[in-house]
């Protein structure tokens, strides 16, 4: 069966097509990333505005990459939540008249369940069960994945994210938004060492963290005086460290504890070059392997929404009738059916 799948939860207008038997088939994605960069982070009401713009023309050109049509369409996925309310509405609206247009059935997912997903989308995939640590601009989770729809949370984030400390201290750093990837740019000019900070909760002896510390101790430093060019970078890489320690330590314990030899990483600090090199070489030693999502399909896109309906499909979880929905901007992962 042929799956459209759309993103927009938050400041990404995604639309893949994935095909049951032979995969992903095309994927069209927007950022809005240069529109909000101005106000410094994600205008809700201007995100809405745009996925109502990007949706149509994302739609057209998906289909025509893939060389299939709408009517051979057999159900549509899309993110039910969490994220933005207006922004969700807009895709779900959209996902659900064409539904209904077209005679479909629709698949609502869970945005995270998606990234979870997102590295079966690879030419390499894991198979399960394996452990995922899910590190987004929301959420920084450990879960143990059995299987599609069974998640079961090992340890979560007591405060910020990993993606929020990344982009708030970038912030604190005068780095423009999105923070993450340019704090992990300048991160590289900076010496190992030079600046060490806390790594909270590293020996707390469970898989929760906190990361809220970490960005006060930058602050601190911020604000003693005026840092040189160098002197950022050196705290930038202290900061960076500090936070891929903790992920890769409580990562390797989530392992250990659970049995389990896989450790499948998603979502956008998924990217982060730093923790995938710490993660490579401590789990190689351990004889675990790693999984990451393509770079592509680390932040926000369609793709992995279009797979999870895909999935949740051919695991026996029914599509519901087109028509009727509700948006979820507060979503535990743990409450999905
Ligand atoms: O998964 P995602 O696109 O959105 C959410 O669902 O939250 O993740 C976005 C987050 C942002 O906080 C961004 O700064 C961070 O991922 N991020 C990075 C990198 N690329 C994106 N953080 C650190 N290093 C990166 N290379
Ligand atoms: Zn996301």
């Amino acid at each position: 069966m042929l799956v459209l799948g759309f993103e927009s939860s938050c400041d990404e207008t995604g639309v893949a097509l994935y095909d049951q038997e032979r995969g992903l088939l095309a994927h069209a994605l927007h950022s809005q990333v240069a529109m909000h960069r101005d106000y410094g982070g994600v205008v809700p009401e201007l995100a809405s505005r745009d996925h109502v713009r990007r949706l149509v023309p994302l739609l057209r050109k998906a289909l025509s990459d893939s060389g299939r049509s709408l009517g051979e369409v057999g159900a549509i996925a899309y993110t039910q939540g969490p994220g933005l309310a207006g922004a969700l509405l807009v895709g779900s609206a959209f996902a659900e008249a064409l539904a209904l247009g077209l005679g479909v059935p629709t698949v609502p997912v869970h945005h995270l369940e998606g990234h979870l997903l997102s590295p079966l989308l690879s030419s390499r995939p894991p198979v399960f069960p394996f452990v995922a640590l899910l590190v987004s601009g929301g959420h920084t989770q450990l879960m143990r994945v059995t299987g599609v729809g069974k998640y079961e949370l090992l340890g979560e984030t007591l405060d910020d994210a990993a993606g929020e400390a990344f982009d708030k201290t970038a912030k604190l750093l005068g780095l423009g938004y999105p923070g993450g990837p340019a704090l992990a740019v300048l991160a590289e000019q900076g010496v190992p060492g030079a600046v060490k900070l806390p790594r909270p909760m590293l020996n707390s002896g469970d898989l929760m963290f906190s990361f809220s510390g970490l960005k006060t101790a930058v602050l601190t430093r911020v604000r003693e005086r005026e840092l040189t060019e160098q002197e950022r970078a050196d705290v930038a890489r202290g900061f960076q460290d500090a936070i891929v320690e903790v992920l890769v330590k409580k990562s390797l314990t989530a392992l250990k504890t659970t049995g389990l030899q896989q450790l499948v990483v998603a979502g956008g600090v998924g990217a982060n070059a730093e923790l995938r090199r710490q993660l490579d070489l401590r789990a190689a030693r351990r004889g675990l392997t790693v999984y990451y999502p393509e770079l592509e399909f680390c932040t926000d896109n369609g793709a992995m929404i279009a797979l999870a309906g895909a999935m949740r499909l051919a695991t026996g979880s029914p599509a519901k009738p087109a028509g009727g929905f509700a948006v979820r901007p507060r979503w535990p992962l743990s409450e999905i059916g």
